[in-house]
């Protein structure tokens, strides 16, 4: 294990820019928004002051409505698409002009537990609340018009769970007519078999070119976008983020800051029992535009235990995990291997991913769920044992796919084994 550590640190630092990190040279080359988040946890250990420098200078780029994009364009690289002059967004450092799973809150109230200078952190953290709240409150201006207490994604690409089988009927009533030629960057650093289609990727431009049109203005993308879909991961994640803002936010003496983002997760979690389904023993995805739970069993449905889903959810989850680690060699794939639709190697089509771990065992842990919590990490570490620092893995066979010498996944490890 000492030796899988100092390797995982050396991915850590040779991705690292400085003031920021890129998850992966090559196909990854600027940075994105909850891979740096998460990224921070790996960091701390090694340097404190680091960590929450990758952070805020993700927050040195949020836009004035209080959106924090998913990708920033720190420096100009030709290797990725699309890049700033596709999105055309405007601002002083170029970023895309959508969000990403909100991870913050969650992950600079762990840097900030864990910290030994407890001043300079109390000093960061303070900077980061008002923005991380900004953040939470232009969700659900944004996308919780209709007041449901869910926040819809606009874009595959926001949940992160870009190819998911998840948006595959709600993608079939987006259009790809009038999308401007372009040349994939991302099949010439990756395998094509392990990517996402052509006619997902036509889609993906599409709704980029639709907002783009409509001049980035969040207050018209929600109604506008044919697709809208309410994930419960993500949900998740803004729920477990604004709560732990809130409990660091009580510590700083910011009560009032606390109160707001403590009602929005409360309000949240009790909003998330409408997606749940018994026949699957997990949460579910709502399409927005017709108002229907999605039949698909995705680990977007389990990733909920990160929040603090009612206990019974809990352990139906770990079950269901159960029943799901009972199909394939390594946990946790990121789709149902019964559904005849799983592939093994197509990025979030059944691949596993270890920050999905590393979130889903820190739920379940806090729901006394450990034994299944030990059972993620051990799977976990043996995927790295035998397959490096991937991007992601086919969970049948422990294959290493996508980008290779991936930051987030070191960033993991070294959580794991502290
Ligand atoms: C990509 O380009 O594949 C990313 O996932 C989009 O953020």
């Amino acid at each position: 294990t000492e030796k899988i550590y100092e390797h995982a640190l050396e991915v850590l630092k040779e991705n690292d820019q400085g003031s920021y990190t890129v998850p992966t040279k090559g196909l990854y080359p600027f940075q994105w928004n909850w891979d740096s988040c998460l990224t921070a946890l790996g960091q701390f250990h090694y340097d404190e002051a680091r960590a929450w420098t990758e952070i805020e200078t993700l927050f040195a780029n949020q836009w004035p409505d209080g959106m924090v994009p998913h990708i920033v364009f720190h420096v100009y690289s030709d290797g990725y698409f699309p890049g700033p002059n596709v999105w055309d967004t405007r601002r002083p450092t170029p970023t895309s002009g959508i969000t990403q799973p909100p991870v913050a809150g969650f992950a600079i109230k762990r840097l900030y537990d864990r910290a030994t200078d407890k001043a300079e952190a109390a000093r960061r953290a303070r900077a980061l609340l008002p923005r991380i709240d900004a953040w939470h409150r232009w969700f659900y201006e944004m996308r919780d018009p209709g007041h449901e207490g869910l926040v819809a994604i606009l874009h595959p690409w926001e949940s992160g769970r870009d190819n998911s089988i998840d948006w595959d009927e709600a993608f079939e009533r987006v259009p790809t007519d009038g999308v401007e030629p372009y040349v994939r960057r991302d099949t010439q650093h990756a395998d094509p078999a392990h990517r996402p289609t052509k006619a997902q990727y036509d889609r993906y431009l599409y709704l980029v070119q639709l907002f783009r049109s409509l001049g980035w203005d969040n207050a018209r993308l929600h109604d506008a976008s044919p697709f809208k879909v309410v994930d419960p991961g993500f949900n998740a994640i803004l729920i477990r983020s604004a709560m732990d803002l809130a409990a660091l936010a009580d510590e700083l003496g910011e009560p009032e800051l606390a109160a707001r983002n403590r009602a929005r997760a409360e309000n949240s979690l009790a909003a998330l029992e409408t997606l749940w389904s018994d026949k699957h023993q997990q949460y579910l995805c709502r399409d927005r535009v017709t108002g229907q739970l999605i039949d698909s069993a995705s680990i977007g449905g389990i990733l909920p235990v990160f929040a603090a889903v009612p206990k019974a959810r809990a352990e139906a989850i770990a079950r269901t995990i159960e029943r799901w680690a009972n199909e394939v060699k390594y946990m946790v794939p990121s789709h149902d291997p019964a559904d005849p639709r799983f592939e093994p190697k197509r990025y979030w089509r059944a691949p596993a991913w270890l920050v999905m771990n590393y979130m889903i065992q820190d739920g379940l842990r806090s729901a006394g769920e450990t034994a299944m919590a030990d059972r993620i990490v051990t799977s976990s570490l043996e995927l790295i044992t035998q397959s490096g620092f991937a991007e992601y893995y086919d969970p049948t066979t422990g294959e290493p796919c996508g980008g290779g010498r991936f930051t987030w996944t070191a960033a993991m490890v070294i959580e794991f084994l502290e």
